[in-house]
């Protein structure tokens, strides 16, 4: 049998020179497996005299106890070096920027609405909101546009299949049901925008049969035109943030306002862009007035007591307006090239103090 002292110094140089888990684990096994050198050593203590193995027994279990508590802390050593090599492996430094480029764009009806919404809000209007399904009465009758008006024909309307009773629901051609349903359920003072989809019939450069428009309407005791008139151009003002926009008051008609006016924005139109401030051109961008007291009635208020006006406008138009897009339908196409062009970084969120879009 090889001396204790070599046996010894032969374990621990192996321990050492384990230079992973799984060698460690053999080197283990050498020694101290059922068949391991150091194994055989505290085997010869049973064929020992009594004597021998008083004086044998301490040294060869203390060897036993330094070999084991070699490989312990080897192993221990071992494991913490293979983690620390893992946790180099899968570092990330998080101060870099998440992607080299941010893929995903923000819409600019979703940005002009955003936008529209910040400068509203900040003259005290609140947000309300109706079904794009919407029945006949809220969409037509309520606003004075009864059964056979010709302003029916006017909206080129999808309509869904009559019910048993005849009545039949609609996609709603404009936003103005969203002041019935609201008058319907509320007492004024009322002072409410309404952004939302809009349906007709409708297809070229500056149509499509799904489009948005938002709703303004303000209804209390004194409100009147010349309120109207100044909510709009302050809103054009802050919205497309050149020194001046160019708006033109015209004179129309609509059933459930009295009296009513349409309001056009000069612009350019003559290249592949719409440029706002110059040209010869007109974008119609929204029709308003007073309330019609029909209307007022209609919903449940005294219009000897109530009066106010509101305002629908094509949300679409004014993103082709401020953004120079000359095409309302590549808005729906969903191609990626275009809203790459046209689409804004989604961190910048829209505020009055942090500026609209840049
Ligand atoms: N609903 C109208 C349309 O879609 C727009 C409109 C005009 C809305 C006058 C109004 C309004 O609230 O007062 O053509």
């Amino acid at each position: 049998m090889q001396d204790l002292d070599s046996l010894e110094r032969e374990a621990l140089s192996r321990i050492a020179a384990a230079g992973d888990e799984a060698a460690l684990e053999a080197a283990r096994v050498e020694l101290l497996g059922k068949k391991g050198s150091i194994s055989d050593a505290l085997k010869t203590l049973g064929a020992m005299s009594p004597d021998d193995r008083k004086t044998k027994g301490p040294i060869i279990n203390g060897m036993r106890d330094r070999v084991t508590a070699a490989l312990a802390e080897r192993k221990s050593a071992l494991g913490d070096a293979a983690l620390e090599a893992k946790l180099k492996g899968e570092r990330v430094d998080v101060t870099l920027s998440v992607r080299p480029e941010m893929q995903g764009r923000i819409h600019p009806v979703t940005q002009i609405l955003d936008e529209a919404t910040a400068i509203f809000a900040d003259m005290g209007f609140a947000i309300a909101e109706g079904p794009d399904i919407e029945t006949d009465d809220n969409n037509f009758t309520k606003l004075n546009i009864p059964p056979e008006h010709p302003a029916r024909q006017m909206h080129d309307t999808f309509y869904m299949k009559p019910k048993p009773d005849g009545t039949r629901h609609l996609l709603r051609t404009h936003t103005s049901p969203v002041q019935v349903r609201t008058m319907l359920t509320q007492k004024p003072p009322i002072r409410i925008i309404v952004p939302g989809r809009v349906y007709r019939l409708d297809s070229d450069q500056t149509h499509t049969p799904m489009f948005h428009q938002i709703e303004g309407l303000v209804i209390d005791e004194s409100s009147h035109m010349g309120h109207l008139k100044w909510i709009l151009e302050e809103f054009c003002r802050a919205l497309f943030e050149i020194p001046k926009v160019e708006m033109r008051f015209r004179p129309s008609h609509f059933p459930f306002t009295e009296p009513s006016a349409e309001v056009d924005i000069r612009c350019d139109r003559s290249g592949g862009e719409v440029k706002l401030g110059q040209g010869n051109d007109w974008l119609e961008i929204l029709g308003c007035g007073m309330v019609h007291p029909k209307v007022i009635e209609m919903c449940g208020h005294d219009p000897a007591k109530y009066q106010g006006f509101a305002w629908g406008m094509g949300l679409d138009r004014l993103a082709m307006l401020k953004y120079g897009a000359p095409d309302l339908r590549a808005f729906f196409d969903a191609d990626l090239r275009w809203l790459k062009h046209y689409g804004f970084a989604a961190l910048d969120v829209p505020s009055l103090a942090g500026g609209l879009s840049r």
